[in-house]
């Protein structure tokens, strides 16, 4: 145990943003020009930072809150991004619809609702199988935007560096537009009736989501009478919004990970949370020593493979100091698994006293096939999954610390279920997802609801 514990910290002491090329790596391809992508890797490291280790500090004592049970996260967009969908009205659909839940979960929480986006940098993905055979032809799988293109061509699939560059530019420009809609106005409290506007009055929750603006309305008048405005109150006029993505693609994190001027710290300026997904969370492998050494909060998902020891270990590598906020577990069991594997899994963290906020994926344990072959989740199984995990988690006196959801603002038709009870003949219609099937706008607001409704009925409290 000892000899354990100070090889921990002997590794601890040589880390460099560089040393995971030293560890066993999975899932990030074998460029073929490794001239090019040493030229790009070297371009992105001059660049400026995407985000300020300031930001990501503030986002770390919210996750403490939630920990706690003084804050609630919702953390939610895309499976991956798309350079195609690069528009305002795509990342302005997503920022509202994440800005309702919000206001919706507030209802039921009753505590700050901590908003981060899968957005402005999500564009690496693992893959089940490195290669995609379609009539007897056999490519490298699709990776996600940053390592290679959709079409099933061999000059598309290969991974090109370049694609790097363009991420770089993409997650710059959505993250300013991001920063200015909830800085600049548009998230004013105020405004709740006006992003209701186009889409809520479709959705037969529409009623609903008018009597909670009536409400807001209603409150903010009262506060106006106390003399507190959106002129003199800045939570009222603006909002935090942080973003994060799968730190699957080291050269591309290498490249951002920077020294920060004020404490002295590494920190990987490609977004405020980065998260180790499911199958690189080896504590010996590349994506662990390139995280235990970067100051982010860092999530880890934890699917039904997850063994407790290995969990410990990489706790203990992560978080040797136990830090409160800087781990997040993401469960991600399956609506159907999670009543068995998890409540182990969260006495044995209790037990050996590290204090970490729990976050339930309900997406990545729930994805299914049609008998056309196509992915998708229904919406019956998301939220089975999200109670189950409140369930788990009140069992064993834990906190259930948010959700962690795949979703888009738009109208999709790619998850089944729902208010408007989306068949699997209705895929069709707007299937766009180039990964995993997404939430739409409507669905996800109907999930904020009913987990509201859901959180009011268990008296989610304040842990204080
Ligand atoms: C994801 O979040 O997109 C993902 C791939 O999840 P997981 O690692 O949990 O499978
Ligand atoms: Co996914």
């Amino acid at each position: 145990m000892d000899n354990k514990v100070s090889s921990v910290t002997k590794k601890i002491k040589s880390w460099k943003p560089n040393s995971w090329r030293f560890s066993p790596i999975k899932h990030v391809p074998e460029y073929p020009d490794q001239f090019a992508l040493h030229l790009i890797e070297e371009k992105l490291h001059r660049y400026p930072p995407l985000v300020f280790a300031g930001e990501t500090r503030k986002l770390k004592q919210q996750l403490a809150a939630a920990a706690q049970g003084k804050a609630f996260v919702l953390q939610g967009g895309p499976c991956a991004e798309n350079f195609e969908e690069f528009t305002a009205d795509i990342i302005r659909d997503l920022f509202r619809v994440i800005l309702q839940m919000a206001i919706v979960l507030t209802f039921g929480v009753k505590v700050p609702v901590v908003k981060i986006g899968r957005i402005a940098g999500q564009f690496a993905k693992p893959r089940s199988s490195s290669h995609e055979t379609k009539n007897g032809v056999s490519l490298l799988s699709y990776r996600g935007e940053i390592i290679n293109g959709v079409e099933f061509t061999e000059a598309s699939r290969m991974p090109d560096p370049e694609r790097m560059e363009i991420a770089y530019f993409q997650s710059a420009g959505t993250l300013n537009l991001i920063r200015a809609f909830a800085n600049g106005g548009y998230a004013n409290l105020n405004e709740v009736h006006r992003w209701n506007l186009d889409f809520v009055k479709r959705l037969p929750l529409a009623k609903q989501y008018g009597l909670l603006s009536h409400r807001i309305d209603e409150t903010l008048a009262f506060m106006k009478a106390c003399g507190l405005t959106s002129q003199n109150t800045p939570q009222i006029h603006e909002t935090d919004f942080y973003t994060s993505h799968e730190a699957l693609l080291l050269p591309y994190e290498q490249a951002l990970t920077r020294i920060d001027s004020t404490s002295g710290d590494w920190y990987d300026c490609s977004a405020h949370f980065l998260w180790i997904g499911d199958r690189t969370r080896q504590p010996d492998g590349a994506h662990v020593e390139f995280l235990r050494g970067v100051k982010n909060p860092i999530g880890i998902k934890v699917g039904p493979t997850a063994e407790l020891n290995s969990l410990l270990e990489l706790l203990k590598l992560l978080n040797p100091d136990n830090e409160l906020g800087r781990i997040s577990l993401i469960s991600r069991m399956g609506s159907t698994k999670i009543k068995e594997y998890l409540p182990k899994i969260v006495q044995g963290v209790q037990k050996s006293g590290n204090i970490v906020t729990w976050l339930c994926d309900p997406m990545h344990g729930n994805t299914i096939s049609t008998s056309n072959g196509i992915k998708t989740r229904s919406f019956d199984s998301i939220l089975a999954e999200v109670i189950g995990f409140f369930d788990v988690m009140a069992s064993v006196n834990a906190i259930p610390g948010g959700i962690h959801i795949e979703m888009t603002g738009t109208n999709v038709t790619e998850c089944i279920g729902g208010a408007h009870h989306l068949k699997e003949s209705d895929l069709g219609k707007r299937y766009q997802t180039f990964c995993d099937p997404r939430l739409n706008a409507e669905q996800s607001l109907e999930i904020a609801f009913l987990l509201a409704d859901e959180l009011t009925k268990r008296n989610f409290t304040t842990g204080s």
